[in-house]
């Protein structure tokens, strides 16, 4: 569909495919790449056609190892280098996006790997997948929405022994802390995502969104509130 450098974006009967392209360099998340995943996003936002999307990392070896460290060897300090990454909410454009993502996680998945694949749905991971977040390493902290994803997906206390400690996780492991819904084979990834994405896109888009809205914005009110808005997204639905 388009020519982009750093990702590829393509669709086929109803299902997005976005693949982080930059193989030679762990598929590293740069600020061109930001720029074209904003691109990416937005046309996925806005194209009734594309009723689910899936997410995955070219090349062998990983999903995403992180933010480009070239780039932040060039910049005056690491602090500036993302301040130039906020300049463009792709974060904050990308969790508000009422459609479900699957995203498909191998190899290493580090730093802002990890954060992009919180801002998706369900999460599947390789066997062969290892996760971490190196900020700390960095003198630096998450800027991807990590600090407040990750403890949503697994819970206080995991996310700090991630977040403060660096250490990796293995695929087992993030299964029981449930930062992944499921592991596979390395075989079995893509055909696994495309079986859900085939599922999932033979629902009527409407109640598929609206489900989406209803538990990623009622996990941010009170009970009380997040029935009504249960209710309120049924009424419409009717
Ligand atoms: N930014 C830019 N380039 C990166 C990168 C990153 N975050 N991670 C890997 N690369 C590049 C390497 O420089 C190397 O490029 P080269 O072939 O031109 O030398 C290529 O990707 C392959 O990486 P390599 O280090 O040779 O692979 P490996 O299997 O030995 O090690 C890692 C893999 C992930 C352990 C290692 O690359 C690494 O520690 N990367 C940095 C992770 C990180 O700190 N990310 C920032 C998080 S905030």
């Amino acid at each position: 569909m388009s020519a982009f450098e750093t990702i590829l974006y393509e669709k086929y009967d109803g299902v997005g495919y976005l693949t982080l392209n930059r193989p030679q360099a762990l598929n590293a998340y740069n600020i061109r790449m930001r720029d074209e995943l904003y691109q990416a996003l937005e046309a996925i936002r806005d194209d009734d056609d594309v009723r689910v999307v899936i997410l995955k990392g070219a090349g062998e070896k990983a999903f995403c190892a992180g933010a480009d460290l070239t780039e932040f060897l060039t910049a005056p300090s690491p602090i500036i280098a993302r301040q130039v990454r906020w300049e463009r909410d792709v974060w904050g454009l990308f969790l508000g996006i009422p459609k479900p993502f699957i995203v498909a996680l191998h190899g290493y998945v580090l730093g802002d790997g990890v954060e992009m694949c919180l801002c998706c749905d369900i999460r599947i991971a390789s066997e062969d997948a290892q996760f971490g977040t190196p900020e700390m390493g960095l003198g630096i902290i998450t800027a991807a929405g990590g600090s407040q994803t990750l403890p949503r997906v697994v819970g206080q206390s995991h996310a700090l022994d991630m977040l403060l400690t660096g250490r990796w996780i293995k695929a087992d492991e993030a299964l029981r802390m449930k930062l992944v819904n499921k592991v596979v084979p390395r075989a079995d990834l893509l055909p696994t995502v495309q079986k859900m994405a085939d599922g999932i896109k033979s629902f009527d888009p409407r109640a598929v969104s609206y489900a989406k809205r209803a538990v990623t914005r009622g996990l941010d009110l009170s009970l009380e509130r997040g029935l009504e808005l249960e209710a309120r997204l049924g009424i419409q639905l009717a």
